[in-house]
């Protein structure tokens, strides 16, 4: 058979990570991973719930794919993996007839076996089960300037319209040790930035004992979150790090701390809002009220100055008014984000949410989405300009897609820059830090020449 795997990915960097730990547990099994989907005799989709656009799209893929092999051609095998096979259970053999096999979130490890059967006949596999094995060593795509570890699986928090905790399972965090031997093995392998995830990372080692029988924080950090940075942050050859996402209740006077005074620790915080309106985050249980959110982003700020700070928000809750509306305009107005992630509300099955009546039309949540994403890009925009003139500390991640003769890069508070590759700057290399001084911003990227 074709040994190629081509794997498609929908959703979250959390679904990144997971297929590329699904490519390397492929990989020891004798696969390979095609770059394109035209070589592959196997096509994996890795799938998101989070939406119903996420589904149907991912569904949409499957269905076509199943029936191009239906009509002879490529490819042979095809499987579905991640949080919308763990959502639809054995349904989503009924809504797309003809393929192979199916593996929830925590059953990655079940891809080569599932394939081999697939091959040889043998398909419908279905394989749920909560506590599959989650490696993280050995399971990284090498020399990536930027890689993820995933420290925490999961979430507890329940927030009414979010249907994570039911696909990702109850929050669960990896020992401390086993994190940092994961980033000492990619840093040694090349990788100079480090971007932790969880769905509610600063909920991390809060459940679990993750320090258990390790020495005492040299800085003083009793939080198991803020001691994980400081752990990470001396390694040697890392440059930065990041993490995501964010939860007010997590944003203390140690994560504060660990900011000022570590210096990888990138100044940026992924911190979702979703809502201005009191009334409606209450809806959402999301656990703080606005005042609550401002609190914990004050807290940040006056500790980190330049901090960026960016957002996810829902429009179109249940129930939400013009004046619930106009207060999620209104505060992000005056929060001054870096940049927002702006989502049209759509029902999860299964959710609390659910179970309110969807009555924000779907042009009136369009007509918000717009409203707000213009407000916000022109945001983005004033706070870029602001930096022209200006020099910056840029990551450089490699060729820029649209003219490879220029370099790509993220500045630290993760603001995508392009500058030229000069003459003086040719010997630079995807993973260099260099200083960028910026000529022209855009709302999503500065452009710059080297210092
Ligand atoms: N764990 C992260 C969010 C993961 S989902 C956190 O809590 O910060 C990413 C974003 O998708 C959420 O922040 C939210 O803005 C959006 N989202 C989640 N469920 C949604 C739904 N049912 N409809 C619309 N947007 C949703
Ligand atoms: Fe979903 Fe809320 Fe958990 Fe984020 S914190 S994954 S929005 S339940
Ligand atoms: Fe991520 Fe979508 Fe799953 S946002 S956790 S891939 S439901």
């Amino acid at each position: 058979m074709n040994k190629q795997v081509f794997i498609r990915t929908y959703g979250c960097q959390m679904n990144e990570r997971d297929s590329e730990m699904l490519a390397a547990l492929l990989r020891r099994e004798g696969f390979g991973i095609a770059a394109r989907e035209s070589e592959a005799g196997v096509i994996l989709v890795n799938t998101c719930s989070v939406r119903a656009k996420a589904e149907e799209k991912a569904l949409g893929k499957l269905r076509l794919l199943v029936d191009e092999r239906k009509k002879g051609r490529r490819p042979l095998v095809v499987g579905a993996v991640g949080c919308m096979v763990q959502r639809l259970k054995d349904d989503i053999f009924r809504l797309v007839p003809g393929l192979d096999f199916a593996l929830g979130t925590a059953r990655l490890a079940a891809a080569a076996g599932a394939i081999r059967m697939a091959a040889s006949g043998r398909g419908g596999i279905l394989e749920l089960s909560a506590d599959g094995i989650e490696p993280g060593p050995g399971t990284h795509f090498p020399g990536r300037v930027s890689a993820f570890i995933n420290i925490l699986y999961g979430c507890d928090r329940r927030c009414s319209y979010c249907v994570v905790p039911e696909v990702r399972g109850p929050e669960r965090s990896i020992a401390a040790r086993e994190i940092v031997a994961e980033a000492c093995e990619l840093v040694r392998g090349g990788t100079k930035e480090i971007i932790l995830l969880g769905q509610s990372i600063l909920s991390y080692g809060r459940k679990n004992d993750v320090w258990a029988g390790e020495k005492e924080s040299p800085g003083g950090f009793k939080e198991p979150f803020p001691r994980l940075l400081e752990a990470l942050d001396s390694i040697e050859g890392l440059k930065r790090l990041r993490f995501m996402s964010s939860h007010p209740s997590g944003c203390t006077d140690e994560l504060a701390r660990a900011f000022t005074e570590l210096p990888k620790v990138c100044p940026h915080i992924h911190l979702p809002l979703q809502s201005g309106s009191d009334r409606i985050l209450k809806l959402m249980r999301r656990g703080y009220t606005f005042a609550e959110y401002a609190a914990a982003v004050g807290r940040l700020r006056a500790a980190v100055p330049g901090l960026a700070l960016t957002s996810d928000v829902i429009v179109g809750f249940p129930s939400e008014s013009e004046e619930d509306f106009s207060l999620t305009g209104k505060v992000l107005a005056e929060m001054k984000l870096t940049n927002a992630f702006i989502f049209k509300y759509s029902p999860r099955p299964g959710t609390r949410a659910a179970g309110l009546a969807d009555d924000v039309s779907e042009s009136e949540k369009m007509r918000r989405n717009k409203i707000i994403l213009d407000e916000q890009n022109k945001i983005c925009l004033e706070l870029n300009r602001r930096l022209a003139g200006r020099e910056c500390e840029v990551l450089v991640e490699g060729n820029s897609k649209r003219n490879p003769g220029r370099w790509t890069g993220r500045t630290a508070t993760n603001i995508i820059t392009v500058f030229e590759k000069s003459a003086r700057n040719g010997a630079c290399r995807p993973g260099d830090l260099i200083r960028v001084k910026i000529n022209r911003a855009e709302e999503q990227t500065l452009y710059g020449t080297p210092c």
